[in-house]
């Protein structure tokens, strides 16, 4: 079964090919970092304009790199939520669109989900791509511990099915790719943050600077997460780093390695108690910041953990990872209204989810 897959929730318009829920056929992501580079973060208006006028074209390259053509296509899956609402509407519109004239199954899916389901998926390129077809789709086994970690997210959840999680913890205030941007920007590292940041500290020295780590772990903030403390800290750094230009390019990597490294800390504090309390030792990571090398490789010292990430091109935004999950709904005979809508955030998304 052949899925055409729609994602365009944030600044990525994206579509893709999936086909019986693992093998990528084409996964094409136009992404429009560039035009929101000069405010240093996405504008919602620009980017559901961008998304407007590149989806048809971005759906006809997904076809055309798979070598098939509408009729090929046995389903389409599109993200309805979460995201900025004006850009999932054109993506959710197009779906429905596309499904209604060719008369194929339709299914609504959830930005969150896809993104724990991407490790699923199997790009020609990636070694994953040398296993049977019957070792993917069972990799890894339920329940697991997620870390949905984005610019819009920072979720610690237990996951008992691909549509199925509850969540542990999550941010109080900033999502921790927010973290990222918004130092990055602070001290004009580049846009977006994250990858600018996970490069510049591999020359760092992540002991220079000593950042606040919060406070929570009891009750119902056991998981929880917070980012505003340690964003403030070292934007609070930025006069002091000012002052010492001659210490340049150095300096810089310090601050980078030093912020990187309570960030990660504190993503793990949280999973790590959940690890404990749980006995899960399995862990899926999904996102745009679960392609740190520093997150990456803290996790790699824990020989006690199975963690499972998305090959770096599937951490971010994507088609693949709509379709695939999109799929697994479409399996059991479950379809959308062409009525349904998108929504910006998730009902009762704090503690249960979706
Ligand atoms: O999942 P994603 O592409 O979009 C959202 O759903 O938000 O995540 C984008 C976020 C941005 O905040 C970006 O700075 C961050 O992921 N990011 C990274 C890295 N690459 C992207 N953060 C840390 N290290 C990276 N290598
Ligand atoms: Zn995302």
């Amino acid at each position: 079964m052949k899925v055409l897959g729609i994602e365009s929730s944030c600044d990525e318009c994206a579509a893709a090919v999936v086909e019986d829920g693992w093998r990528v056929l084409s996964n094409v992501v136009a992404t429009q970092i560039p035009f929101h580079a000069a405010y240093n973060g996405v504008v919602p208006e620009i980017a559901s304009r961008m998304h407007t006028q590149w989806i048809s074209r971005v759906v006809r390259e997904a076809l055309a790199k798979a070598a098939l053509t509408p009729a090929d296509i046995d389903g389409v899956a599109v993200t309805a939520h979460p995201g900025l609402l004006g850009s999932l509407l054109v993506g959710l519109s197009f779906a429905k669109a596309f499904a209604w004239a060719r008369k194929l199954p339709f299914i609504a899916v959830d930005h969150m989900l896809a993104h724990l389901y991407a490790p699923r998926l199997s790009l020609e390129s990636d070694a994953t791509a040398q296993k049977t077809d019957a070792e993917i789709p069972s990799l890894p086994g339920y329940p697991f511990l997620g870390l949905l970690v984005s610019g819009g997210h920072s979720i610690v959840c237990k996951v008992d099915d691909f549509d199925r999680i509850t969540v542990l913890g999550t941010t109080i205030d900033d999502a921790v790719g927010e973290a990222f941007d918004k130092v990055s920007k602070h001290y004009g590292f580049g846009y977006p943050g994250g990858a600018v940041i996970d490069k510049l500290a591999k020359t760092g020295d992540s002991g220079a600077f000593r950042f606040p780590l919060p406070n929570l772990y009891k009750g119902e903030h056991r998981y929880d997460l917070s980012y505003s403390g340690l964003k403030t800290a070292v934007i609070n750094q930025l006069e002091q780093f000012r002052l010492k230009p001659a210490a340049g390019d150095s300096e810089a990597a310090d601050i980078a390695a030093s912020f990187q490294k309570t960030a990660v800390e504190i993503l793990l504090r949280s999973l790590f108690r959940a690890v404990e309390d749980t006995g899960l030792n399995t862990i899926v990571a999904g996102g745009g910041v679960a392609a740190n090398s520093y997150l990456r490789s803290r996790l790699a010292e824990r020989e006690d953990l199975r963690c499972v990430f998305p090959s770096r091109e599937l951490c971010g935004d994507n088609g693949a990872m709509i379709a695939g999950l999109g799929y697994q709904y479409l399996v059991r005979g479950e379809t959308s209204p062409l009525s349904v809508t998108a929504s910006a955030r998730v009902k009762a998304f704090k503690r249960r989810y979706p």
